[in-house]
């Protein structure tokens, strides 16, 4: 959460900074600030709210200076005010801050740093240190206050008297740099930076940066200077703009068929899966007897959709654990078990620290990650990277069909490894999952008769999505998306499960979304369907159906291509993530960015 960027060179800093925080907003928008250094004096600009309200509060500020920082905020110590927001500054010192200095108070006590602090932030206690300790020397007064911090830092500090440079470190939230013909820049994440260079390293734990306008100096706390691996980005610019969509989350709903052919088209040969170049050895496979996924949110539910797969077509057992649970608990995995970590950042806090638990538990972890050089990819012993390119809303859309993809990907190759797949059964499994970008197509054909539904469903305190096996699984992913960004409140249910409890919930005109598209218990969700169309529901049938008109049934049908019952997944999910999509629309809302929400969740 927060997105922070520093930027020092031979350019005005205001507006690369601005502009980089509207690309990071999506890592919180509850406030936003940037702190610029010139002659020897730190100005510092912050208020409530998203960073065009900051825009408008530093057009009328002169643009000269050349080194500065940016912060927008997700709030997580102390309110959403103008105080609370960052940078902080505490006499020579000026700072921004992502994650959480767990020891604050105790800081605060040791150091009575009471009578320096204005806010109620945990930040502004490392400025208050760092002011304590700094008598000239930034490098000696960073490595005295990191010492002494315990929690997760990004930290980018400025110094009133040492002109044109910024320090930084960090220790688990992610943190990028990159150098290049303009100065140096520090960012969150790569969208910040791309328009600068393609080329970037991560910045390494515990090694303190110092920008300039002619690089960037890495060194680790003896002092002895490091040189970074440096990383190349596989995205331009234009993929984390919105391209004319009013919101990202459309844009990135409509390149989910180029993201699943990205994802899945370099590890097919000769028609079977091929994870030679992820460098994923077949005895991972071999070797294993039950899969531990492990995961949150939107990324749990691609993980659960693989469930599915894995266990109905190789018999092989499949538990779906909640990171942010697993992490507290005393695991049952030992070296016969292979965790299966999904990521679209690749820095969810709970995800990373559930992976290390499963390794500790002598497991060997494949993280499914979308961001490259992230620090679940770099924890894990074996990465499958997804190539959806980045994703900006907060709404996860298309990492999750192609976390799914990945899933049916690794549950195809286990098959095969194992000799449970006949090479025949795999490649017509592979035709299918290479065929899902083309079934993704044809369903956003229907965009504008899903839009229909959201007209109902925007009115509504309540919905409901129904469906048994894989669709209970996709309800389950649609109820999260449509809370998420429409604020209606909505549950999934196993359509079998609502007569013992939830059906008395069910009264006139109330949204139930009810997929029937598993054929095995089709007529099982058409009764379940009937029992709530009874009670007044308004039902909306998604199914392969060619036309539904019975009024006893549904008041409106949405229609699938033709397909194989794992793949109905594909489908689904774009006609679920589209009734969310329109739903927030036609309510007025700012898809993109949900209220109390951040992309990447690196707090507990
Ligand atoms: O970056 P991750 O995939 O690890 O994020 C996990 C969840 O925070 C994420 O999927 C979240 O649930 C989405 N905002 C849902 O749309």
């Amino acid at each position: 959460m927060c997105g922070i960027i520093g930027f020092t060179g031979k350019k005005a800093a205001r507006d690369i900074i601005l502009n980089g925080l509207e690309r990071l907003e999506y890592r919180g928008y509850d406030s936003a600030g940037v702190a610029l250094l010139e002659d020897g004096k730190i100005s510092v600009k912050k208020r409530t709210g998203k960073v065009a309200e900051l825009k408008g509060l530093c057009q009328s500020e002169e643009n000269t200076a050349t080194c500065g920082i940016g912060h927008t905020r997700w709030a997580t110590h102390g309110g959403v005010t103008d105080a609370n927001a960052h940078p902080h500054r505490c006499g020579q010192v000026v700072l921004i801050h992502n994650g959480i200095i767990e020891n604050y108070r105790e800081l605060v006590r040791e150091y009575s740093l009471q009578d320096k602090l204005v806010s109620e932030t945990d930040s502004e206690v490392v400025a208050a240190l760092l002011d304590t300790f700094y008598e000239g020397d930034p490098i000696k007064a960073i490595k005295k206050t990191i010492k002494a911090l315990s929690g997760a830092f990004a930290l980018c500090i400025m110094f009133q008297d040492i002109p044109g440079k910024i320090f930084a470190i960090r220790n688990v939230s992610p943190m990028i740099a990159t150098s290049c013909a303009d100065g140096s820049i520090i960012a969150s994440d790569l969208t910040a930076v791309v328009e600068f260079s393609k080329e970037y390293f991560v910045v390494p734990e515990y090694h303190i940066l110092t920008l300039t306008e002619d690089g960037i100096d890495v060194m680790d706390m003896k002092g002895n200077e490091v040189k970074p691996e440096i990383l190349s980005v596989n995205w331009d610019v234009a993929s984390a703009q919105k391209g004319g969509y009013p919101f990202f989350m459309l844009k990135e709903i409509y390149e989910q068929p180029d993201a699943i052919r990205n994802t899945v088209s370099p590890r097919v040969s000769n028609g079977l899966p091929d994870f030679t170049t992820d460098g994923i050895d077949d005895e991972v496979f071999k070797n294993c007897k039950r899969v531990v996924v492990v995961a949150c949110g939107t990324a749990m539910h691609a993980g659960m959709v693989g469930k599915h797969v894995i266990e109905d077509k190789l018999r092989v057992p499949v538990q779906v654990e909640i990171a942010s649970e697993f992490r507290y608990k005393n695991p049952i995995i030992d070296e016969e078990t292979l965790t299966i970590v999904l990521s679209q950042s690749g820095e969810t806090i709970d995800t990373l620290e559930a992976l290390k638990l499963a390794k500790a538990n002598g497991s060997k972890v494949i993280s499914i990650v979308n961001v490259k050089g992230s620090t679940i990819a770099r924890e894990s012993d074996y990465v499958l990277y997804t190539h959806a390119g980045p994703e900006i809303a907060v709404a996860s859309t298309k990492a999750y069909t192609v976390q799914v993809a990945a899933m049916y990907l690794i549950a195809c190759k286990m098959g095969l490894v194992k000799g449970i797949l006949e090479e025949s059964e795999a490649r017509q499994f592979m035709t299918k999952l290479i065929n899902a970008p083309n079934i993704i197509e044809e369903t956003l054909e229907n965009a504008n008769n899903i839009k229909r539904v959201a007209n109902h469903i925007k009115m509504a305190p309540d919905a409901f999505f129904i469906g048994r096996g894989l669709d209970y699984t996709m309800s389950l992913e649609a109820a999260l998306k449509l809370k998420e960004i429409s604020y209606v409140h909505a549950e999934a249910y196993a359509a079998g499960e609502l007569k013992h409890g939830t059906i008395a919930l069910i009264t006139e005109n109330v949204p139930v979304i009810a997929l029937a598209t598993q054929e095995d218990v089709y007529g099982k969700v058409i009764s379940n369907i009937r029992e709530v169309k009874a009670r007044g529901a308004y039902v909306v049938l998604v199914s392969m159906d060619d036309e539904v008109n019975d009024p006893a049934i549904c008041d409106k049908h949405i229609k699938l291509p033709k397909l194989d019952k794992e793949f109905t997944a594909f489908a689904n999910a774009v006609v679920l993530q589209l009734i969310a999509y329109y739903t927030s629309e036609a309510k007025g809302l700012d898809v993109d960015k949900p209220r109390n929400l951040a992309k990447s969740v690196t707090v507990e």
